[in-house]
């Protein structure tokens, strides 16, 4: 498979949890890695992808426990959410693929003091993202080798299934701009794989209208 970006922010990720064990949802889960380290750490996992031959992968590989993992296909803009019912919501490499008011949906299925985190990509906007891409492409392409030959030297990995992909991605200004109009009170930072992380906690007096 090679050096993944999104696998490489797992740890990140994992450190956002909500204490105790809670509830998930996974959004674009894909083959289900990270649904399955949610329900590493004792959550009860839902997760959700468009794509049917995702979720029949995802659903092959199992889960390790002690959570559990429920696989769905289900097309998050469309699909109607319980209002106050997830501790931990993420999206990794998925809100592109809707539009980025998706996140109010999102937020509204939060419980008071539920975290939403978004590892999501963005065009580069301002000189800063700009010269974070110039950097990341060599450490990326150093990465991508060492991973490779790992994986030569084991005997090599299965190819996934495509998934629907879109090849655009907004321009970080804009990204900035909704995050702080719809997730007030959010973080955003930029990472240095071509990826941005997206954190809103809501607050516990924070109730949908
Ligand atoms: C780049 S993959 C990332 C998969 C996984 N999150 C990961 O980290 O490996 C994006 C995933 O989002 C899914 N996806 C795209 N549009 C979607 C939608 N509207 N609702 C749910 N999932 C969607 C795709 O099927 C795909 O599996």
């Amino acid at each position: 498979m090679g050096f993944n970006h999104n696998d490489h922010y797992h740890p990140l990720l994992l450190d956002l949890l909500p204490p105790g064990p809670g509830v998930a949802l996974d959004v674009g889960c894909g083959a289900g890695r990270f649904a399955r380290r949610l329900a590493a750490t004792g959550m009860h996992v839902e997760a959700i992808d468009r794509s049917g031959p995702m979720i029949d992968l995802a659903r092959a590989a199992g889960s390790p426990g002690p959570g559990t993992i429920s696989y769905r296909q289900a097309d998050v803009a469309t699909q109607k959410l319980p209002v106050e019912a997830y501790d931990f919501i993420s999206c990794l490499a998925s809100l592109h693929h809707v539009p980025f008011d998706t996140v109010t949906k999102l937020r509204d299925a939060l419980v008071p003091g539920g975290v939403l985190a978004v590892l999501g990509l963005g065009r580069p906007s301002t000189p800063g993202d700009y010269a974070r891409a110039l950097v990341a492409s060599p450490v990326n392409a150093l990465a991508r080798m060492v991973v490779y030959a790992g994986e030569r030297l084991n005997g090599g990995i299965d190819p996934l299934p495509s998934a629907p992909i879109v090849e655009t991605y907004p321009p970080m200004s804009r990204i900035r701009h909704d995050a702080a109009r719809l997730l007030p009170g959010s973080k955003l930072r930029n990472l240095l794989f071509f990826r941005y992380l997206l954190v809103y906690r809501k607050e516990e007096d924070d109730h949908p209208m």
